[in-house]
């Protein structure tokens, strides 16, 4: 016979966290309270914060090996985390919580009770059902909140109250077949997993009120936003184009607007300064000038943007800026080429010109993803 502490745990509370180092101790407590006889374990993933989360998890871990810890290195996500930590369990049901103590854990037995019952294959823990509320948020990201809410909705076919949860318990078997199909971007991992699953989720709600945040801060940023654009994209397209790809056409298509626009502008103090007496000479100076902008924006924007979860800092920025510049440089090269090999063949001009952009785009994002933004460790 085993002994009883050594048996299994039937409920892994996944818990994604970064700069958590205050609340981590709180939750094992808190949870180890709330949880009665339920048999649990919690898998920490940490993205190595830098305020020490993972050594502190580490420690609470050796004092209690129902404690675990997920420690990723070189890349940032909270759905990916999410992931990677119900797929480090063993546990027939899993639940994902946040490790800031703004999720109510007592919660948690409600939803067990509810999923043990077997005839739902997902509990939420929703702000907006009866008796649910959402604490102390202003007004402005509440009305986003049900805007994005009623647009998910719409757009995955289901019908949850509150898909933009991160609070939720699920069974493993209706987690396993979403896996195959999430897109793992950004913030929305219940929703990612209700829009991945092959048959419609069988869901029940749970009211819970949002806690505020005592300790760190919240990490959601104005980027959520182009996350979630991005989440939708590569749900309604992602079969087909990768949706990094998506984001790198986006930003291609802001360096067009940009470089037009600086184009515009030193041509035109060059001709004011200077008359049209070498106006080509100028042309060409303000041609270059806009390149180069147009470029540097595209390299800062794609490593804010498309390149979130791996953003280049310091010295790696300075290399990864002079990479893009010449993986750019080869690239406009072969646009010309090809634009020009077109245009004496068929003389369609906006087509030589398309198809000179398309090339070069795919060409720039191959070769960007390989040489600025590769893959570390
Ligand atoms: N491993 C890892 N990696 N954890 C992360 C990352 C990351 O890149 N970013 C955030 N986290 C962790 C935080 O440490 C916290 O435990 C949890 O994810 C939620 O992050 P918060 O930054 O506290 O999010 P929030 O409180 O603003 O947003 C919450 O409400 C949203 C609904 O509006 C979260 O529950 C969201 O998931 C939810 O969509
Ligand atoms: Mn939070």
């Amino acid at each position: 016979m085993p002994r009883p502490d050594a048996l299994p745990a039937e409920l892994a509370i996944v818990v994604p966290t970064y700069n958590e180092v205050r609340n981590v101790p709180l939750i094992v407590a808190a949870v180890e309270r709330a949880l009665g006889d339920i048999r649990w374990e919690i898998v920490f993933v940490d993205d190595h914060s830098p305020d020490g989360t993972a050594e502190e998890a580490r420690t609470l871990a050796l004092a209690d090996p129902r404690v675990r810890v997920l420690h990723r290195y070189g890349r940032r996500g909270l759905a990916s985390a999410c992931v990677e930590g119900i797929l480090a369990t063993a546990a027939p049901f899993v639940a994902v919580m946040d490790g800031d103590m703004q999720h109510d854990e007592a919660v948690l037995v409600a939803m067990f009770r509810r999923i043990i019952a077997g005839d739902v294959d997902l509990v939420v823990g929703s702000r907006y059902v009866e008796g649910g509320g959402v604490g102390d948020w202003d007004k402005r990201r509440a009305a986003m909140s049900r805007f994005a809410t009623a647009l998910a909705n719409r757009l995955t076919r289901t019908a949850i109250g509150d898909p933009m949860s991160g609070f939720f318990m699920l069974t493993r078997s209706a987690f396993m077949a979403a896996l195959p199909g999430l897109s793992s971007v950004g913030f929305k991992i219940l929703l990612d997993i209700a829009a991945s699953s092959p048959t419609p989720l069988r869901v029940a709600e749970v009211p819970f009120t949002f806690r505020a945040r005592q300790h760190g801060e919240s990490k959601l940023d104005g980027l959520v936003l182009w996350e979630y654009l991005q989440l939708l994209l590569d749900k309604a397209f992602g079969h087909i184009i990768p949706v990094r790809f998506i984001g790198f056409a986006i930003v291609g298509g802001s360096g067009v607007v940009v470089h037009f626009l600086v184009l515009t502008l030193v041509l035109q103090v060059l001709l004011a300064l200077y008359g049209n007496v070498q106006e080509e000479r100028w042309f060409a100076i303000a041609q270059g000038v806009a390149a180069l902008t147009a470029t540097s924006s595209n390299f800062f924007l794609n490593n804010y943007l498309t390149y979130r979860d791996q953003r280049l800092t310091g010295a790696r920025l300075a290399w990864g800026w002079l990479t893009f510049n010449i993986v750019c440089g080869v690239g406009f090269l072969a646009n010309v080429g090809i634009a020009r090999w077109l245009y004496q063949r068929h003389n369609y001009i906006a087509a030589a010109a398309l198809a000179g952009i398309a090339v070069t785009t795919v060409w720039n994002y191959a070769m960007s993803s390989i040489f600025t933004w590769r893959k570390r460790g």
